[in-house]
């Protein structure tokens, strides 16, 4: 037996074309067709098929990665929880002190610590991270490309700005490397070579077994207390990560404590690979900024827009507009007018808008707050940018 919605559907088709049949001639019988056919259409099915359905084929192209973004929570489960490890720190407990806080010993010398980064144009974050971690550091590595992952070239801004770090010349080793320019290739295999030049440059720097070795990227600063903590103790994981702040555009705007992919490393020769992703479990609590788009010109936005590996996200040309950017800044907005890229439908809507101004200058690298002057971009209340 066939269902009834069948039966009834098919009779009205036969009434239609008891209707129409009778047409005869050819150009007039194709006109009745399409009047049948709208015949057979009622008024809830025009507004579906020309309000409803353009509609969303215009919202799916303007806010599908919102959409995407937003239902995440059903087609992606969370990552696999850390295990913080809780950090202690006070500038007036000795370090053994802090060693044995953390169920740590204390060494009888500091290892040797290695900073190795990929540099794109980031020159005000690397002043700061430099001379945050300078008393701890032996040997500052950097590597450049003249081509950025996204394949455009790019100046070498290490070396046009190589006069500003004076500071840190005898112990820098300092690399360049040729892009490939492969068009139309995925940014993170171009990104995923840089990292391997970077090995090659570790190894020429003198990088020894069990020195230690910070893998983060240039806005990711680790505070100097964290690695010293780690270089004086014994008994501290071999790779742990760094739980950061999250900042964006400068420190006013503060969004979350969920930065992660800095990481530690004892070094061990053959073994120790550079990678910026989920590498162990632990995950130090408190231990520095990251400070994502912390530009001081809004010409270095829309670079680092173009030449970062989710230069995807640039889907309109609009979004690179100065005056837009500028205003995306003042706002605490995001630049690519995208949801939080949240796991659970509870962050994403508790992040939605724009970040909340923070007043709060405290407890920030203190190179910063030494030249406020210099960085005034970087602190609260300060959101107009240059040209540039
Ligand atoms: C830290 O130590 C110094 C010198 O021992 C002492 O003068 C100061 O009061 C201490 N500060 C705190 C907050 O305990
Ligand atoms: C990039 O650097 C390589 C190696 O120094 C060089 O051969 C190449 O011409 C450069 N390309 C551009 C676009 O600057």
């Amino acid at each position: 037996m066939m269902p009834d919605g069948y039966y009834s559907s098919k009779k009205s088709d036969d009434i239609c074309e008891d209707v129409c049949g009778e047409q005869m001639n050819r150009g007039v019988l194709s006109m009745s067709r399409l009047r049948c056919m709208l015949q057979g259409l009622d008024l809830r099915t025009f507004v579906f098929m020309f309000v409803i359905v353009p509609t969303c084929i215009v919202g799916i192209y303007f806010h599908g990665q919102k959409i995407t973004y937003f239902l995440r929570p059903l087609w992606q489960s969370p990552p696999k929880p850390f295990t913080y490890i809780p950090h202690y720190y006070h500038e007036n407990v000795s370090m053994e002190g802090l060693c044995k806080l953390h169920g740590w010993d204390i060494r009888e010398s500091p290892r040797r610590v290695f900073d190795a980064v990929l540099f794109s144009n980031e020159v005000d974050m690397l002043t700061l991270r430099w001379k945050e971690l300078y008393p701890y550091i032996t040997q500052f590595v950097l590597l450049e490309s003249n081509s950025t992952f996204t394949g455009l070239p790019k100046p070498h801004f290490f070396e046009i700005n190589r006069d500003k770090f004076k500071f840190v010349e005898p112990r820098l080793t300092y690399g360049t490397l040729g892009g490939r320019f492969k068009k139309g290739e995925n940014p993170f295999v171009e990104e995923a070579y840089q990292r391997v030049a970077l090995d090659q440059l570790l190894r020429i720097a003198g990088i020894e077994d069990d020195d230690l070795l910070i893998m983060s990227d240039v806005d990711e600063i680790p505070s100097s207390h964290t690695i010293n903590l780690l270089r004086w103790c014994d008994g501290i994981p071999d790779i742990l990560h760094l739980q950061l702040k999250n900042y964006l555009y400068s420190f006013e705007f503060q969004f979350d404590y969920n930065s992660w992919r800095a990481s530690v490393h004892r070094y061990q020769r053959g073994k120790t690979r550079y990678a910026h992703y989920r590498q162990t479990d632990f995950l130090l609590a408190d231990a520095g900024w990251h400070c994502s788009f912390c530009f001081r010109y809004i010409s270095d936005f829309v670079f680092k827009m173009k030449a970062y590996s989710h230069n995807d996200r640039v889907r309109f040309s609009h979004y690179l507009n100065p005056k837009r950017i500028q205003d995306v800044i003042c706002n605490g907005a995001d630049l690519y007018d995208m949801l939080p890229e949240e796991y659970t439908f509870k962050d994403i809507i508790g992040k939605m808008g724009s970040i909340p101004h923070s007043y709060s200058a405290v407890h920030l690298p203190a190179y910063l707050l030494n030249n406020a002057d210099k960085y005034r971009h970087l602190l609260p209340g300060n959101c107009r940018r240059d040209g540039g």
